[in-house]
């Protein structure tokens, strides 16, 4: 699928719109602790959410979670298809006159992101993987020189309950880091998350690519550390992440990689640690 740019329409195209509650509560939680001082970067801070979906409940959830850590931030939910918008706005007509969600408001928009200020954080969830590799790779480009100089762009991937997700960081200046994170008891091995892989590194996922090699050693030390599983699944993924941080850079300062958020289920790596071919 081709990004289309035309000027006055929205860019991008319309896709499915799937999308349930919950379903990105770990990447919201996942921001809320690692980006706080994107989160804070600005007197009147704004996140948005590109490509909410049939329901706005992903964006109201958002804006429920990341206000806890920046309690000035609006929030935005920005989607292509008209129709979507109105049920954004259906649910701010339905709750307004208690005067609940006075900073969240939804827009008919695409990737040139309608909105009255750089924003801090942009939120583009399952949107990406309708499209093709090429039209990825631009909408990246479109996007980032959009953020606030000290924003951050979270594009990923997720299964359709959120258990299984990948997602890629990127600043104004382009990726910066890649993050790995699942529901550890139903995993069978850590390259079962290639599925979520962004449209940008999928079919990058062959040998002699650098997202192969790091997913084929992810699974040797998942081996190697099966004897932690007397433990559980968290023991056994902590020893796999600590073997696998010995051969690639991964981002182990906390709070982005350290073990706290290895406990989770999570690890987050540096860009470089998946991307050789890919820009
Ligand atoms: C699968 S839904 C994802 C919903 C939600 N983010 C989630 O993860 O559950 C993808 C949505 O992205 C929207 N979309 C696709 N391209 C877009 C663009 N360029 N700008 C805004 N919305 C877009 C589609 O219309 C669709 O509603």
């Amino acid at each position: 699928m081709a990004v289309r740019k035309a000027p006055g329409k929205p860019v991008g195209e319309m896709t499915r719109g799937t999308t349930a509650p919950n379903r990105l509560r770990r990447v919201d939680l996942w921001i809320a602790v690692t980006q706080t001082r994107a989160l804070r970067a600005t007197d009147r801070p704004l996140a948005v959410d590109l490509g909410y979906g049939a329901s706005p409940v992903t964006t109201v959830e958002m804006y429920n979670r990341l206000r806890v850590v920046s309690p000035r931030l609006q929030v935005v939910g920005i989607e292509i298809d008209p129709e979507r918008v109105r049920a954004g706005q259906a649910f701010l007509e339905a709750v307004r006159p208690a005067g609940d969600y006075a900073d969240l408001s939804f827009r008919h928009g695409g990737f040139e992101l309608p909105v009255d200020r750089p924003p801090v954080l942009v939120r583009a969830f399952n949107v990406l993987r309708q499209y093709d590799e090429a039209a990825a790779w631009r909408a990246w480009e479109d996007l980032c020189p959009r953020l606030d100089p000290h924003g951050v762009l979270v594009e990923g991937t997720c299964s359709e309950t959120g258990r299984r997700a990948v997602w890629v960081t990127l600043g104004p200046e382009g990726p910066r880091t890649i993050t790995f994170a699942a529901h550890l008891p139903s995993l069978p091995r850590p390259s079962q998350l290639a599925e979520r892989l962004p449209k940008t590194l999928i079919h990058r996922n062959v040998p002699g690519e650098p997202v192969h090699r790091l997913l084929a050693d992810f699974d040797r030390c998942w081996a190697v550390a099966a004897p932690q599983s007397v433990f559980g699944p968290r023991a056994r993924w902590i020893e796999a992440v600590r073997l696998l941080a010995r051969d690639h850079p991964v981002v182990t300062r906390p709070p982005l990689g350290g073990r706290g958020r290895w406990r989770l289920g999570e690890v987050t790596l540096d860009w470089s640690a998946v991307s050789g071919s890919a820009r």
